[in-house]
């Protein structure tokens, strides 16, 4: 125990995080470069859209990669690999959404909704995750090992509650549902793989997350954090430590859960 405080170090560690360049990933990527992590970032966003974060910045390289298309994964691993030698921890973190602005009211609604919505977002979600894992994974279930943190959402346990897209009594928007089943989809992946890999040292387990304030319109923000019992969203900075606990050794006899941090939203 005399190391104890140590628990957190990722001094030795290397870390892959998909869609690091959304509001999120940045918030983590900072959080691990603090505790001593290499990073690669896997994110379809254009090179210059990164520039930024990589300014000066040798712990941290940017992979332009497609997490749906295999070639692609495996090209920005293998350069990884060249780049950082070994892989520890995978955060499977990019995923689509679609927010309010996005579609209008109608397009929204269950009975109308594109089935391309559907499709693309379990490409991405869910096919993106398998991908990952089956290229990511593999090699640390070939080699030392590692952890793999999902990344869900409180819609993949709960259905949404559409109340708080109303304004003045008036409905402005349905949350889509491949969202919430995307979400949902990977509670079972993460099982099957936490047992899968388990005696090959490779750690999966899941974060599930309440909403970010990320400057949404003032009705909605009112109404969510009605549902929330401790009355606020969430800031990035809220969820930086679960994933350091959950990248270090700090978690390692965890594999399997699921780690929800919502504020309490699920208690009600
Ligand atoms: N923001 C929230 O309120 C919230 C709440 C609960 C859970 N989450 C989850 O947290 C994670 C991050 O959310 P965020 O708000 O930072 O999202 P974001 O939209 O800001 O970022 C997502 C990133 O994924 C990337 N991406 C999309 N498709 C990709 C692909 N095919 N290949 C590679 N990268 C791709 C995007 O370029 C983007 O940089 C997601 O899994 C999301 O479901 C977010």
């Amino acid at each position: 125990m005399k190391d104890s405080c140590n628990f957190f170090n990722l001094n030795d560690k290397t870390v892959i995080i998909t869609g690091g360049l959304g509001q999120l990933g940045l918030g983590y990527i900072k959080a691990l470069q603090s505790c001593g992590a290499g990073i690669g970032i896997f994110d379809i966003k254009r090179e210059c859209e990164a520039a930024d974060i990589l300014k000066k910045q040798p712990d941290i390289k940017y992979y332009q990669t497609d997490i749906t298309s295999r070639d692609s994964l495996r090209t920005s691993f293998d350069a990884f690999i060249q780049d950082f030698k070994k892989i520890d921890v995978l955060i499977n973190n990019a995923a689509l959404d679609f927010p309010p602005e996005c579609l209008n009211i109608k397009d929204t609604m269950f009975e109308n909704l594109d089935d391309k919505i559907w499709d693309k977002t379990f490409e991405v979600n869910s096919k993106g995750v398998f991908l990952c894992c089956q290229i990511i994974g593999g090699h640390m279930a070939r080699n030392t090992g590692g952890s793999i943190i999902n990344i869900s959402s409180i819609y993949g346990m709960v259905s949404p509650d559409q109340r708080i897209y109303q304004k003045d009594g008036e409905i402005l928007f349905y949350k889509p549902v491949p969202y919430g089943a995307t979400k949902s989809s990977l509670y079972a992946f993460t099982r099957y793989l936490a047992t899968y890999w388990a005696k090959k040292n490779v750690r999966v387990n899941i974060l599930t997350l309440g909403g970010v304030f990320n400057n949404q319109p003032e009705y909605f923000v009112h109404n969510y954090c009605e549902r929330v019992p401790m009355g606020r969203m969430a800031n990035v900075d809220d969820y930086c430590g679960a994933v350091i606990f959950l990248a270090s050794r700090a978690s390692s006899y965890m594999t399997g859960s699921n780690l929800i941090i919502d504020g309490g939203l699920l208690c009600w």
